[in-house]
């Protein structure tokens, strides 16, 4: 029961991001005009129509807003078009904004008890942004815009489980609307009645209790899919600072030179380390066979022994090892390859699994949209004239590593990245097949393909392979 002083209830309104403006069209529907383009949203009833100009400002955006507004709100999300701002009235100051970061995200305001205890996750973190205070987290899918000093107090409230009516009782209470946004977005959640103190075991999801804080964020933050910052090769600082040279000044000290010394003609190796290039272009009329994709998955990547590790000396709880033909740090072996294939002679179109046990390629149903959507988000990544002939990605069943390392377990996946990716370019090289490593890919994307969390087993790391289009190479078959 609200106390007469009390404030009324805060209420959600969906805007439009700045810069961004909806105008009916000549078709008698709305479109959204930003970065000089104009996208058109459908028709809608005359009332919704005649409301354009206050998503600007914002429209409510509760429980009960119109479902015309609300499927509009959705279409806008998709294209990252809106933001959601938490405030007393229309016209009153925001409490905070939340900036969606996954396409799919809308706010929902959950039901919440008021004698259920709610804390921090210990992934969520506080941070100054330009002129900002935002708070976010490797887990959710929002970010949140700090814009009322009560609500930062009530954040530090939450380090220790307290429920609703213990936070009610500090004198700017910011209201429970926003611990229930904040509860859907996965930077609170409800520890459970007998949890440990420390709550690491506590967030209801056991698979993320071998993450380290760093770790999560590092791999959401330096992938696509569950951030909407911009990434890629923009030159961003070009402006603040000339291009650092290609190669390093020398120091001054005395040099030792090596090339009267390294007089033997290369060996075949050395070779084959020289001619290996990146190949983004492939020839379409004589795509890679399957022999030739066995080939060099069995060459590169095929489990060869299975070992009990550590030996007999070294001090550790025992587990089993299944090494394949490059190293990885304790022997983990936690990356397995997907392959998204378009065109492969002797091999369907599709999306395939690696059992590098059994050296076999298991078939995996998903969708033919999010195949295409991988396929040419590599053609995009290459500015390559067609998509790839095959796609292999690179997952990390994360666990394998961080059950035994702390501190720098993500750090060492990518490493390994790096080795196969180098083991995968030079079976390559010597099979005359094209490759191309890709810099980074959508960790969402790959989640929905598999239906794995992107904290359990994600993609890390891609390369392209197939037949370049210079290649003089006989295809193999079988
Ligand atoms: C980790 C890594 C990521 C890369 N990402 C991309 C990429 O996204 N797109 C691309 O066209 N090439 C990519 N490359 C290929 C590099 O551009 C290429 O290796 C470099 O220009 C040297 O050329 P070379 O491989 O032909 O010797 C990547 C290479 C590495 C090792």
């Amino acid at each position: 029961m609200l106390s007469d002083s009390s404030p009324p209830p805060a209420r959600l309104f969906a805007r439009l991001n700045p810069g961004i403006t909806l105008e009916p069209n000549a078709a008698g529907g709305l479109s959204a005009i930003f970065d000089g383009r104009t996208v058109a949203f459908g028709k809608f009833g005359a009332d919704v129509t005649a409301r354009a100009a206050d998503f600007e400002t914002g429209v409510a955006f509760d429980g009960d807003a119109d479902a015309e507004i609300s499927e509009l709100v959705r279409r806008l999300a998709l294209y990252g078009l809106v933001e959601y701002r938490l405030a007393r009235a229309p016209g009153d100051p925001d409490l905070i904004v939340i900036e969606p970061q996954m396409r799919d995200y809308a706010p929902r305001m959950v039901e919440i008890d008021e004698d259920r205890a709610l804390t921090l996750s210990r992934f969520a973190y506080m941070r100054r942004r330009g002129a900002d205070l935002v708070l976010e987290s490797p887990r959710a899918s929002a970010l949140f815009r700090l814009c009322d000093p009560s609500v930062t107090a009530m954040i530090a409230h939450l380090s220790a489980a307290r429920n609703v009516r213990e936070l009610r009782e500090s004198a700017d209470f910011p209201g429970v609307e926003l611990l229930a946004l904040l509860l859907d977005g996965q930077i609170l959640f409800a520890p459970g009645r007998d949890a440990d103190q420390g709550l690491r075991a506590a967030e209801g999801d056991g698979d993320l209790v071998l993450w380290d804080f760093h770790d999560l964020l590092f791999h959401t933050r330096s992938t696509n899919g569950r951030h909407a910052n911009p990434t890629g090769g923009l030159y961003a600082h070009a402006h603040l600072a000339a291009p650092p040279p290609a190669i390093r000044p020398s120091w001054p000290g005395p040099a030792i030179d090596l090339t009267t010394l390294d007089t033997a003609p290369p060996s075949a190796f050395a070779s084959l380390l020289r001619r290996r290039r990146s190949t983004r272009a492939f020839d379409e009329r004589r795509p890679i066979t399957l022999a030739e994709v066995a080939r060099l998955l069995g060459g590169a990547a095929r489990i060869i022994s299975r070992e009990r590790s550590p030996d007999e000396d070294e001090e550790g709880p025992e587990l089993e090892v299944a090494p394949r033909p490059y190293p990885s740090g304790g022997a983990s072996y936690e990356l397995e390859l997907y392959l998204a294939v378009d065109r492969c002679e002797g091999l369907a179109r599709g999306f395939y699994h690696y059992d590098a046990n059994r050296h076999a390629l298991v078939l995996i149903e998903t969708s033919e949209h999010w195949l295409a959507a991988m396929l040419e988000d590599a053609q995009f990544a290459m500015g390559a004239p067609g998509v790839p002939q095959v796609l292999v990605t690179m997952a990390a069943r994360f666990s394998r590593v961080s059950w035994k390392y702390s501190g720098f377990a993500y750090a060492l996946v990518l490493k390994h990245v790096g080795v196969l990716m180098q083991t995968l370019y030079l079976m390559a090289t010597e099979m005359e097949i094209g490759a191309c490593a890709i810099g980074v890919g959508d960790i969402d994307l790959f989640a929905k393909m598999t239906g794995l969390a992107f904290h359990v087993e994600g993609s890390v790391g891609q390369i392209v392979i197939g037949r370049g289009v210079q290649s003089d190479s006989t295809p193999v078959a079988d």
